[in-house]
């Protein structure tokens, strides 16, 4: 298979490649900004793993991973669509940038690298997109990174019509809290959630079987029916250890 990971560097797409990885004849493209970390992921991966670093709060750092899976891959059997980050802020204390680059890298990146990878996707291929269980509530102390998955979530949902004509499988995912640096970046400390492992795990027996949403804990899929009664959640949606 061959393969495309967004946010490869750490947390849940850092896992999901080492998964691949360890599959046999398996061809993996990693990207985030952090070429360090990308480099020690080759270290354990020679064959399989290409790192590709690219900002992808900039087209041209969509353009250069376009361009290097078109050069490396030729044809893409599995895009997934990880790269995200959030803030712990309110909205009208987010700088210009931060409005502008979490809107890049978590609502318009994926859709831009679907529409430019796939006339290298042939039928049975797949994409993924790592969204959240928060679009089900409002999200407050997440608010914009909530937004984005949402505009994420509503276009993912029709795009699936579009790719299932052309025959591609389209996977969302709605994590819970995971156990990522993504909080401790984005200014909070986790106290509880599922290990990224987990997050990658289920993703990968989702392409495999063709599933249409992956939940993570599965029991969050009720989180559904909360969409119209528009819950104010304070903090990350924090399930028990598995
Ligand atoms: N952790 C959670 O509780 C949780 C819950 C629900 C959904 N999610 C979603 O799961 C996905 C993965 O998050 P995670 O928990 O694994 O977080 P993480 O450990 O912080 O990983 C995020 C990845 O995204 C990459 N990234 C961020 N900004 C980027 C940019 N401008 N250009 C390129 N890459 C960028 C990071 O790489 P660099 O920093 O090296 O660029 C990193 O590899 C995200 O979409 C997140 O929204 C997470």
């Amino acid at each position: 298979m061959k393969a495309l990971v967004t946010g490869a560097s750490s947390g849940i797409g850092r896992e999901l490649v080492k998964l691949l990885c360890s599959e046999k004849d398996n061809t993996v493209i990693g990207v985030a900004r952090s070429e360090k970390a990308l480099m020690e992921l080759k270290e354990g991966f020679k064959e399989c793993f290409i790192p590709v670093p690219a900002d992808l709060s900039r087209m041209s750092g969509v353009d250069t991973v376009v361009r290097e899976v078109r050069e490396k891959l030729g044809e893409l059997d599995l895009l997934v669509n990880n790269a995200g980050f959030g803030l712990y802020k309110k909205i009208l204390e987010h700088t210009d940038e931060e409005l502008l680059s979490m809107t890049m890298v978590n609502f318009i990146t994926p859709i831009l690298l679907t529409k430019k990878l796939l006339n290298i996707m042939k039928p049975g291929s797949t994409v993924v997109y790592v969204i959240t269980a928060g679009v089900y509530v409002l999200l407050d102390d997440l608010p914009v990174y909530g937004a984005t998955k949402t505009a994420l979530h509503y276009a993912v949902n029709i795009i699936r019509r579009e790719l299932e004509e052309k025959g591609i499988h389209v996977l969302t995912v709605y994590p819970g809290a995971v156990v990522t640096p993504f909080h401790e970046k984005a200014g909070y400390k986790i106290e509880k959630g599922v290990k990224p492992e987990e997050v990658a795990r289920a993703i990968l027996e989702g392409v495999k079987k063709k599933k249409k949403e992956v939940y993570t804990p599965a029991y969050l899929s009720i989180a559904k029916i909360l969409t119209p009664l528009m819950i104010h959640v304070k903090g990350p949606i924090q399930t028990r250890k598995q």
